[in-house]
């Protein structure tokens, strides 16, 4: 997969999935911009695609406010002159009985990966349009597709959310050359899968090893992913390979879901 030259904004790349993928990325040849609300974590991802001989950009930013995702089209535009694919994947949770969710819940949850997914595709949408070309990718999750071990009902209803907009996202802006892929992780092993286990750990009274391999033990190839797992499902949607891609929701699981 050859992504030499490309332009890719990477939102939530300060750790985990974002910043696997921002160095997969780079790996492949693109330049990445590396967009997070947490400024050092970011500044360590930019500084390790920089370490692999790619240009990058480091913007701090709340991807929940629309003034913030303009301001950071804007920065990575003025920087770059073009913007080629978006992994939009910033995401948030907490672990909770769905009779325990709260209207902050919702509201925190729905903010970043609802609204703020929906605003970053339309708005490098705008930039992409002109020039008739451009990859966004979606970080969804197997939660939007009825994941019974989902980390809450409120969470999955965000990335339902996630996984009906790539549909017709990818309708109204394939005239326009546009693909839009959604990517649906199953178990991942990150700083927000380690708090879902904690908590689960906690309620449940049963030790993190306990819980961990219940949780493996449900899947049918018997291991999680690593983040780099998801990486490369995000190399492959940005690459020329998947120019015939379009409005699909892929697993990447371990055969968790088979949908
Ligand atoms: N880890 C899993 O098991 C799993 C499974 C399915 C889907 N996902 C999805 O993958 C994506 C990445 O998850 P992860 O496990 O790497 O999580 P993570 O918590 O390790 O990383 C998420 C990153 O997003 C950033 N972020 C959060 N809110 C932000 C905001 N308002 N503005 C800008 N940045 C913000 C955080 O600072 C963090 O760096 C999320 O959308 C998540 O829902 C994760």
């Amino acid at each position: 997969m050859d992504l030499s030259d490309q332009v890719v904004i990477v939102t939530g790349a300060g750790q985990g999935i974002g910043k696997a993928a921002a160095l997969a990325l780079a790996d492949a040849g693109a330049d990445v911009v590396v967009v997070d609300i947490n400024e050092r974590t970011l500044e360590e991802t930019a500084a390790a695609v920089k370490a692999k001989g790619r240009r990058t950009l480091a913007i701090r930013a709340d991807l929940g406010s629309v003034a913030e995702i303009d301001r950071m089209i804007a920065e990575s535009v003025a920087a770059f002159g073009r913007i080629d694919t978006l992994v939009n994947n910033a995401g948030v949770t907490r672990r909770a009985y769905i009779m325990d969710l709260t209207e902050e819940d919702w509201d925190r949850i729905h903010r970043v990966n609802a609204k703020g997914v929906f605003f970053c595709l339309q708005r490098v949408a705008r930039e992409m349009i002109p020039r008739r070309s451009g990859r966004i990718i979606n970080i969804a999750s197997v939660a939007g597709k009825g994941f019974p071990g989902t980390s809450n009902a409120i969470y999955a209803a965000s990335k339902g959310a996630v996984i009906s907009l790539t549909k017709t996202a990818a309708q109204q802006l394939g005239p326009h050359n546009i693909n839009v892929n959604s990517v649906c992780p199953g178990i991942v092993r990150t700083a927000l899968y380690e708090q879902i286990v904690k908590v689960m750990s906690e309620t449940e009274g049963l030790s993190i090893e306990v819980v961990e391999a219940r949780a493996v033990a449900s899947v049918p190839l018997r291991r999680p992913n690593e983040p780099e797992d998801i990486a490369d499902m995000i190399v492959f949607l940005a690459s020329a390979r998947a120019r015939n891609v379009s409005g699909q929701s892929f697993n990447v699981d371990g055969g968790l879901i088979p949908d």
